[in-house]
C-alpha cells in the first residue's frame, strides 16, 4: 500500500448506501471470549484489520487455533485454562491498546510468562490502569515506567478485588471482567459508564454477571468461575468507522447516505447525539435488537445550519473515539464549542487533544487549549485554498482518516502521509470514499 495520499479537490455531492465493516471492540473481544470458550465458536462479518489480526495471532501463540474462511471466522476454544505456551513467549499487541490492555485479564492464572511488546506508539501509552488491579487480583507484572514491553505472569490463586474504575475506561473496566471470569469468588467494580460490550456478551453467553446503574456509576459484580460453550456472532458494522461517512455527509452540500447495520449500542452513540445537539439531521432506521446488541441503519442528510455545543460531560466516554470528527464539525458550526474533562484524549493513538489544537489552528481555526479541556471558536463560512501537509501523527489511524474527511469537505490541496496506519481499523476506508466520487491519488 502507498504510504502518501494527495487530495486536491472536495468531493461532489453523493447519495448513496454503505456498509462499513465489522465492529472492532466487538471483533476484538469475540476473539478473546472465543479463545475461553469449551469447543467452536463462529464469527461472521469479523473485522480484518490489523487490530484485530494481531488479536488472533496472539491467542495462536497461546495455544489456541483459528481459521479464517471466506464466509467467516472459527476458533477452536480449550475452556478456562486452555492456554498453553512456553516460558517468555513474545506477543506483540502492534497497535492495539484494546487488546493489549485487555489480555492482561486473560492471563491471571497462566503458570508461564509472556512478554507484552506493542509498536512505538503503544510503547508510549500508560499501562498503570491495568497493572494496578491486576496485581490486586495477584498477578505478577514486571514494568519500566508502566510501559511496554511488560513481563506478566500469572498467579495459581487469584483472588476476587472490589474496584473503583474511575477513568471511564472499558478496557479497564473489560480487563478485570476478564480476569474475574478466571477467579473463584465474588469480583465487584464500581464504574464510571463506558462501552459496555463486555457485559453484554457475558449476559448473552449466561455468565453470571450481575449489574446495578445509578445516574453516575456502574456497579458490577462477577461470581467465577463458570465455563462456557462456543457460540456463534454476527458482528454488526462499526459506529466509529461509520462516523467518518457521518460527517463527511454532514459537510458535503447536498448530500445523504444511509450506513447500514451498525451497532448503535447506547454507550457508543454520544456522535449521534452531539451532531443532533448541534442541529444535524441522523435518523435510525430498522431498529433491532441482536444478542443484546443494539443495531439500525444510519442516515444522514447535510448541513449548513449547525450550531455549537456546550458537550455535556456524560457524552465524553460514548464519544471517545469520535472526537476528532467532531471538532471537524464544530470548526463549521456558528458559535463557540466547548468541552471539558476531555484529557483521557491525551492517552489514546496519539495526543489527540494536541493533534486537534494544531490541526484546527493549521486550518485557520482559533482554539483554546488546556490539560483536559477544550473550546473552538467556529466559522460556518470556512473555506480553503493553501496547502496542508499531515504527519507526524504517531501513525494514528482515527487522525489519518480524519485529515481526508477535512481535505474532501474543506478544499485546498492536501499531502497526508502514514496512510497505511488506516489498516489499524477501517482497511477498505480510501475505497469506499472513492466510491462515493473522491478523487485520491
Ligand atoms: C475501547 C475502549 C476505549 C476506546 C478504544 C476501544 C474498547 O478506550 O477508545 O478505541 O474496545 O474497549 P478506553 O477504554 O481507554 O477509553
Amino acid at each position: 500500500m502507498k504510504k502518501i495520499a494527495h487530495i486536491k479537490e472536495k468531493i461532489e455531492s453523493f447519495n448513496n448506501t454503505i456498509y462499513v465493516p465489522g465492529d472492532k471492540s466487538l471483533s476484538i473481544r469475540w476473539i478473546l471470549m472465543a479463545s475461553q470458550a469449551i469447543g467452536t465458536s463462529i464469527a461472521y462479518n469479523l473485522l480484518k484489520s490489523e487490530d484485530v489480526l494481531t488479536t488472533l495471532n496472539a491467542i495462536k501463540k497461546l495455544g489456541i487455533s483459528y481459521k479464517i474462511n471466506k464466509n467467516n471466522c472459527k476458533i477452536y476454544g480449550k475452556g478456562l485454562n486452555g492456554f498453553n505456551f512456553k516460558n517468555n513467549t513474545i506477543i506483540n499487541a502492534g497497535n492495539s491498546g484494546t487488546f493489549a490492555r485487555l489480555i492482561f485479564g486473560l492471563l491471571v492464572k497462566t503458570k508461564k510468562q509472556i512478554i507484552l511488546k506493542g509498536d512505538k506508539s503503544l510503547s508510549k501509552r500508560d499501562f498503570s490502569r491495568v497493572i494496578k488491579p491486576m496485581q490486586m487480583f495477584g498477578q505478577n507484572i514486571k514494568s519500566k515506567n508502566d510501559r511496554l514491553p511488560i513481563k506478566i505472569k500469572g498467579t495459581n490463586y487469584p483472588r476476587p478485588i472490589i474496584y473503583d474504575e474511575k477513568k471511564g475506561s472499558a478496557q479497564v473496566k473489560s480487563c478485570i471482567l476478564l480476569a474475574a471470569m478466571k477467579t473463584p469468588g465474588k469480583t465487584k467494580l464500581k464504574s464510571i459508564p463506558s462501552r459496555d460490550h463486555t457485559e453484554k456478551l457475558f449476559k448473552y453467553l449466561k455468565l453470571p454477571i450481575k449489574i446495578f446503574k445509578n445516574k453516575k456509576k456502574d456497579f458490577i459484580s462477577y461470581e467465577g468461575i463458570k465455563n462456557f460453550k462456543g457460540f456463534n456472532y454476527k458482528i454488526p458494522g462499526d459506529i466509529s468507522s461509520s462516523s467518518f461517512f457521518i460527517v463527511l455527509t454532514l459537510l458535503t452540500k447536498n448530500s445523504k447516505i444511509l450506513i447500514k447495520n451498525i451497532n448503535v449500542n447506547k454507550s457508543r452513540t454520544g456522535i449521534i447525539d452531539i451532531l443532533k445537539m448541534m442541529k444535524a439531521k441522523i435518523v435510525l432506521k430498522n431498529k433491532k435488537n441482536y444478542n443484546g446488541e443494539d443495531i439500525a441503519d444510519i442516515f444522514i442528510k447535510s448541513s449548513n445550519k449547525l450550531k455549537s455545543i456546550n458537550c455535556p460531560i456524560k457524552m465524553n466516554s460514548r464519544a471517545i473515539d469520535e472526537f476528532l470528527l467532531i471538532f471537524l464539525v464544530c470548526a463549521k458550526a456558528r458559535g463557540i464549542s466547548k468541552f471539558n474533562k476531555i484529557g483521557e484524549l491525551r492517552h489514546k493513538e496519539t495526543d489527540r487533544l494536541k493533534f486537534a489544537n494544531n490541526f484546527l489552528n493549521n486550518i485557520g481555526i482559533k482554539t483554546k487549549i488546556t490539560k483536559d479541556s477544550f473550546k473552538i471558536y467556529g466559522n460556518p463560512n470556512l473555506k480553503l485554498n493553501k496547502k496542508y501537509i499531515i504527519e507526524n501523527f504517531d501513525k494514528d489511524h482515527r487522525a489519518c482518516m480524519l485529515s481526508f474527511i477535512a481535505a474532501l469537505t474543506l478544499g485546498g490541496k492536501w499531502i497526508i502521509h502514514d496512510i497505511d496506519s488506516i489498516n489499524t481499523s477501517f482497511p477498505n476506508f480510501i475505497s469506499l470514499l472513492k466510491n462515493l466520487g473522491a478523487k485520491i491519488s
